[in-house]
């Protein structure tokens, strides 16, 4: 009896041990979405919201380079004929640059196999929701949290700004900025501290009224001035002592 059971454990064992490390047994979809926070600094899994790459939303089972309103994919990657399954995700994910030379997306090689199956797997799953699901401005993703906040500073929602946000008159003079926001108050940069970045999405700021964002986590003498378009940029600011 008990040979017969240490005999059924060591098969079950074996059969573990059998298993294709490839793709091809299921994954964990509710474990992938947890590992997509590896992904999240750069991927949005909601349709139409593109970071530094484009949504993944509906990737599985795409050509590759044709995610609807993405602009930035690297010429190889357009150009590579890869189809998004199983098989080449699981590639892609083990070094994508391997796979496709040129990319220009970086990522540290993910060698677990399970942790590959089942971000395919979450990957899989976003594709099949309907975008109804997914829509509705919310990362759905877990793009919130920590990592969301030291990654994605650019997907805070700026277009109802705060008066402290909102920013009234810019004025330049020598190496220094006088941001004036519409609490009345005037904060001075070093211009070398401040950023200008522009969103032009559904969260950027309203036409014509710029927002002032603390840059990081330590808030301190860095920040981002966000403008809805590049044209408002210089008519902004006043070059007076
Ligand atoms: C540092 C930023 C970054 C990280 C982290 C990252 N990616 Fe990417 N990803 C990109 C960029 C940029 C591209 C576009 C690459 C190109 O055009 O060559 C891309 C492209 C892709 C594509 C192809 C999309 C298409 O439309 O063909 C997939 C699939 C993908 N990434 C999956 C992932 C997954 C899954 C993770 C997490 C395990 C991840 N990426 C992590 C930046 C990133």
């Amino acid at each position: 009896m008990r040979l017969f059971i240490i005999a059924t454990c060591l098969a079950a064992i074996a059969g573990v041990l059998a298993q294709p490390s490839g793709a091809s047994a299921a994954g964990d979809a509710a474990r992938g979405k947890k590992d997509f926070l590896k992904c999240a600094v750069c991927h949005s899994a909601a349709p139409n919201t593109h970071k530094t790459g484009p949504s993944l939303a509906g990737v599985w089972g795409r050509k590759a380079g044709t995610v609807e309103g993405f602009s930035r994919y690297s010429d190889t990657l357009l150009n590579s004929g890869v189809v998004w399954n199983d098989q080449t995700l699981d590639a892609w994910l083990q070094g994508p640059r391997q796979m496709v030379p040129g990319t220009t997306m970086t990522l540290a090689p993910i060698r677990d196999p399970a942790e590959r199956r089942n971000i395919i797997a979450y990957l899989k799953q976003l594709a099949s929701d309907s975008p109804e699901k997914t829509a509705g401005g919310q990362e759905s993703a877990p793009g919130g949290g920590m990592m969301g906040m030291m990654g994605s500073s650019e997907l805070v929602d700026i277009s109802k700004p705060t008066p402290a946000q909102q920013v009234t008159s810019i004025r330049y003079c020598r190496d220094t900025y006088q941001v004036t926001t519409a609490d009345g108050k005037t904060l001075k940069f070093w211009e070398f501290n401040l950023r200008f970045k522009t969103d032009s999405t559904a969260n950027g700021p309203p036409g014509g009224k710029p927002v002032l964002l603390p840059a990081g986590m330590m808030g301190g003498d860095r920040s981002f001035l966000v403008f809805r378009s590049p044209r408002e940029i210089s008519g902004f600011i006043e070059e007076k002592c």
